[in-house]
């Protein structure tokens, strides 16, 4: 079956390609943590980004919708110059980008729910939702992560992403359920 709404096609291509980058950075950031505590709830994060991309694949071949040669080259480059950085910058950045970049994504999942509901279509409500939430339980993470440090409400500033700001509206302890999950994310 095939769909036509490119902006749709397109966000799934990006995300597939994207969760790519998200891996290899978490790859990175595990890799240059010391805790191994810590080390082991970011390989956990890099193995839910990987489900993610098998997700969204599933997704894209039931509509025929093709890898996007570009994004996959763009997000791999992407993906592994952080990973790479994540040696060099110190601690704070990894996990503060990380929270930033996660804030963004959990609003991509829901807006995949309000196009396919354009479409009438229903059917993958649910794992959308399910993926959008773990980002944001991603978010919450690193947020926890940072929130002491000093360098945060500078950052936050500059980068408008920290304690006060989110780039969606989802509140992990108020949820709707999924059959409402198109009230979510309707400004971004
Ligand atoms: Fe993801
Ligand atoms: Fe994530």
């Amino acid at each position: 079956m095939k769909i036509n709404h490119d902006r749709l096609s397109d966000l799934l291509q990006r995300a597939y390609s994207a969760e790519k980058a998200a891996a290899f950075a978490y790859q990175g950031h595990a890799g240059s943590l010391r805790s191994p505590e810590k080390k082991q709830a970011v390989r956990q994060i890099e193995e839910d980004e990987w489900n993610h991309r098998r997700e969204v694949l599933k997704i894209m071949q039931v509509y025929n919708i093709p890898i996007s040669k570009y994004y996959e080259f763009r997000f791999h480059v992407i993906g592994k110059i952080i990973s790479y950085s994540c040696y060099v910058i110190g601690w704070f950045m990894p996990y503060f980008f990380a929270g930033k970049l996660e804030s963004g994504n959990v609003c991509e999942y829901f807006r995949m729910i309000h196009y396919f509901h354009e479409l009438d279509i229903r059917i993958h409500d649910e794992i959308l939702y399910e993926m959008g939430i773990k980002e944001k339980e991603h978010e919450v993470y690193f947020l926890e992560q940072i929130r002491q440090a000093k360098w945060l409400p500078f950052f936050e500033k500059v980068f408008h992403w920290g304690a006060t700001y989110s780039a969606n509206d989802i509140d992990l302890d108020h949820k709707y359920p999924v059959d409402q999950s198109d009230r979510y994310c309707k400004k971004n």
